[in-house]
């Protein structure tokens, strides 16, 4: 099974962004996850489309583009020209989420849910089958560096299933407290992509800690 390490630049060094692009770059990591919050959806306000712009300018791997923000419709042409390759959106932000979601593909990019941590796996029956990824919040969205919520193992089980049961080609990404204590666990039972921040950018060698991730989760 293919994995993907995803480097949450919420955790990066905004006064050396470009630094942590090019290490991202020459890492084993697959994408780069951005964190775009509005300080409506979430209680935080990170950054919007001239960063992104910024980063898209360095960045030689995937941009995975999670927005946590309230009217998302707004602004998929935006995130698209900016750069976005994956655009996630939030299941409690979208009134109409199938819509937002055919609007992601016909935009040309991948299209994305992700579920915060009390939101039923249920709620994603009816539209499974057309998206590409489901994120799932293993914190509560609006900060790096949280603790794991444990219940995270059991809606990737659920989730699994209704995947399979939907003849689904979605991959489930995992984003929140991922450390080299809970990933491998999280691959055994079929996520394949994992969003880490402050494990890889406050450790002490961000490339090795990356490396190491990629080797957990590879067989
Ligand atoms: C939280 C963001 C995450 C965050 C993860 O709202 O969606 O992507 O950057 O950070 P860590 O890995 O530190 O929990
Ligand atoms: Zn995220």
């Amino acid at each position: 099974m293919k994995t993907y390490i995803a480097p949450s630049i919420l955790s990066a060094d905004f006064g050396n962004l470009q630094q942590d692009v090019e290490m991202v770059n020459n890492s084993e990591a697959d994408w780069f996850h951005i964190d775009v919050m509005d300080g409506v959806f979430v209680p935080n306000i990170s950054f919007g489309m001239p960063v992104l712009k910024a980063i898209k300018k360095h960045a030689k791997k995937t941009l995975d583009v999670h927005l946590m923000i309230v009217n998302p419709d707004k602004f998929i042409k935006d995130f698209k020209d900016a750069g976005a390759d994956i655009l996630t959106v939030h299941y409690e932000a979208c009134t109409h989420l199938h819509r937002t979601v055919q609007a992601i593909k016909a935009a040309g990019m991948k299209a994305g849910v992700s579920l915060n941590p009390h939101t039923p796996i249920a709620v994603l029956e009816d539209i499974i089958g057309d998206l590409d990824l489901v994120l799932i919040m293993s914190v509560n969205p609006g900060f790096g560096g949280q603790t794991f919520i444990e219940n995270t193992y059991k809606k990737v089980e659920q989730l699994k299933n209704l995947i399979e049961y939907s003849n689904s080609n979605a991959i489930i990404e995992i984003d929140g407290g991922i450390t080299d204590k809970n990933i491998k666990k999280l691959a055994n039972i079929g996520a394949t992509a994992f969003v880490a921040g402050s494990f890889v950018f406050k450790s002490e060698n961000p490339t090795k800690t990356i490396s190491t991730l990629k080797s957990l989760v590879s067989e």
